[in-house]
């Protein structure tokens, strides 16, 4: 086995202390969608979309990867083939944990976008709305995050990985998002047994092999493990 394709969602993290979308009292159910993860949301109301991703920026800054987080750097690092992470989660703790090929497909919090012209720096941790870009100087800087609308980042490296995976795991994630909820059926297209860890079947659990039902921070370790004993 050369290759492990390996898809995150808020779930992984929900043992961080940072909130699931879709679960009772989720971000969703705090904040409408459309006001703070689109860009017409933007377009209306910037304050409220900086200051939504400032207290996320700050929540993220503040929490420390668990034992899901760390079993899969280990496995990056131990595995003797390809390890490659393409999370849907906007926060670094993959990286935290030492995660090195991790792909972000709908941005990340730390980084900072000019609307104007493209360039991206690190986010300071408290952006505002006319925040100017460092490369254009434009006030038109923005949230790196893909919001509801956009097209996710890197997904024709993203298919290639793909493409050539032995082995597809999907971890913490409903199903409820494309492309990332299509993958396993990419994954199985290319022959890859499919793998899913969550604390319930995702709308899409039905496409996988096998279904590891717990908290990531308990099945991934054991996980990494097995296929390290291999
Ligand atoms: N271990 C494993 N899975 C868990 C855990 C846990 N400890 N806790 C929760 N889960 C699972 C839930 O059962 C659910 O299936 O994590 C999933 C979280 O689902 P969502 O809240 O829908 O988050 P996600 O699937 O990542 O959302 C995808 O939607 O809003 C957009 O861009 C946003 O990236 C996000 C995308």
């Amino acid at each position: 086995m050369r290759k492990i394709v390996i898809l995150t969602g808020a779930g992984i993290s929900a043992e961080s202390g940072l909130g699931t979308f879709r679960a009772e009292g989720g971000l969703w159910a705090q904040h409408r969608i459309e006001d703070v993860a689109t860009p017409e949301g933007f377009a209306r109301d910037p304050k409220l979309v900086m200051e939504f991703y400032n207290a996320r920026r700050a929540q993220a800054a503040e929490a420390a990867p668990n034992e899901g987080h760390r079993a899969l750097a280990r496995l990056e690092q131990d595995f003797d083939g390809e390890v490659v992470v393409v999370t849907q989660n906007v926060d670094d703790l993959h990286e935290k944990a030492g995660s090195r090929k991790v792909m972000h497909m709908h941005g990340a919090l730390k980084s900072a976008l000019c609307a104007t012209c493209d360039h991206r720096w690190p986010a300071p941790l408290v952006m505002a709305p006319g925040d100017a870009c460092p490369a254009c100087e434009r006030p038109t800087a923005r949230p790196d995050i893909v919001w509801f609308g956009e097209m996710p980042y890197d997904m024709d490296e993203i298919f290639e990985h793909l493409a050539g995976a032995d082995l597809f795991a999907s971890i913490g994630t409903s199903g409820n998002v494309y492309p990332a909820a299509g993958f396993v059926a990419e994954a199985r297209r290319s022959g890859a047994r499919t793998v899913e860890f969550n604390i319930e079947p995702s709308l899409v659990g039905s496409q996988f092999d096998d279904i590891r039902i717990g908290s990531a921070s308990q099945t991934l370790p054991r996980w990494v493990e097995e296929l390290l004993a291999r």
